[in-house]
């Protein structure tokens, strides 16, 4: 019966909320014919290969105080940092010697960077590295200052909507931040031309099974080129520190589950995926994911990148982070490749 819901997900990309919360409420059932189908739906249009993106976490200075995030403005214990953008800029050269082609420049909602500083970074990294795809993931920003980052070189821009239920959304941020905003920056983004990611937090405080469910049809509706899930875990020093961590058996679940609904997509196997189980990631893979993002972050910047407890790779170097993410994907069997690896679909 299980098996029937999965076949017709491969055919037909879609379920109703009813029959992705059967399938959610027994994975354990399910988990492994759902991994092996995602898997070769994947195989279909991305081959045995695996991207690696090059993550540049520049600055953990942010304005807003969701509930979860480490780097949350409220949270004093956090030691704050910016790299210059001769940091940035010497982080994706490092990149690009490594075989990078895409780099990934996430950070709080810092004020420092105005669209005047981040455009002359993106034209700088564009400009020496003219084959490389740039990724943004800077939080929400004003249409005009997308559109003005989208014309400076930005090509790609992952933004979570961290929930598809706008009460749920509720009980994860400040009143200070909406809902309906953070969709209308995924709209703009859309409009303008980017590569879009979405995604959310798997097992957050207050989330539901039926939430999960909605996710799967939400994120049907969307169409993304990219979703990033992963599981929520708790930082100490932020409201939610005594919530419960989000597993990572029901992330891969839902990896292979949105592997199936929307089959072309770019789908991370996460940091955090792999902080809460260290076979994480490769796990992620074996169940329908196809990029990972090693840290390019200088060593001491990434320390001070906390979102949750225990992260991972903290305390590596790049080359370091690298060699041992691919060797982790090599043993899964696929490949691992540094190309721009654009979406292949329309
Ligand atoms: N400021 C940008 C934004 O809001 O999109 C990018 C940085 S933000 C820290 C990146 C993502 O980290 C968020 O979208 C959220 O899903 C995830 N995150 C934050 N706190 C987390 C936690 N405690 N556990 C797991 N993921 C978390
Ligand atoms: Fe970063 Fe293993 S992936 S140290």
């Amino acid at each position: 019966m299980y098996e029937e819901l999965i076949d017709k997900l491969e055919k037909e990309n879609c379920l109703t909320s009813e029959e992705y919360l059967e399938l959610i409420l027994h994975r354990e059932e399910i988990r492994k014919y759902a991994a092996e189908t995602a898997v070769a739906v994947r195989k279909k249009y991305y081959g045995n290969k695996v991207y690696l993106r090059a993550l540049i976490e520049f600055t953990n200075h942010c304005k807003n105080n969701c509930f979860y995030c480490g780097i949350r403005a409220q949270n004093s214990e956090c030691e704050r940092y910016r790299l210059s953008a001769e940091e940035i800029i010497e982080c994706a050269d490092e990149g690009y010697r490594l075989g990078f082609r895409t780099f990934v420049l996430q950070g709080g909602e810092d004020g420092f960077f105005t669209d005047e500083i981040l455009c002359d970074l993106i034209r700088a990294i564009k400009n020496k590295h003219p084959d490389c795809a740039v990724t943004l993931s800077l939080g929400e920003r004003s249409r005009e200052s997308y559109k003005a980052l989208r014309e400076a070189g930005a090509d790609r821009y992952l933004l979570r909507h961290e929930t598809c239920n706008p009460e749920h959304y509720r009980k994860l941020h400040p009143d200070s931040m909406s809902y309906e905003n953070r969709l209308q920056c995924l709209a703009d983004l859309k409009s303008l031309g980017y590569q879009v990611g979405a995604g959310f937090m798997v097992g957050s405080p207050f989330q539901t099974e039926k939430d999960l469910a909605d996710e799967l049809i939400f994120l049907k509706g969307l169409n993304p080129h990219m979703v990033g899930i992963g599981p929520f875990i708790p930082h100490k020093d932020t409201p939610f520190a005594q919530y419960k961590s989000g597993t990572a058996e029901m992330t891969v679940f839902l990896l292979s589950l949105i592997r199936l609904t929307l089959p072309k997509v770019l789908l991370p196997a996460t940091t955090a995926l792999g902080t809460a189980d260290p076979t994480g990631r490769e796990k992620g893979i074996l169940s329908g994911a196809n990029v990972v993002m090693p840290n390019l972050s200088p060593p001491f910047a990434r320390k001070k990148y906390i979102l949750y407890d225990n992260k991972i790779c903290t305390g590596d170097e790049a080359a370091e982070c690298v060699a041992c993410l691919s060797r982790r994907i090599k043993s899964t069997g696929f490949e691992t490749i540094t190309d721009r690896g654009d979406y292949c679909g329309i």
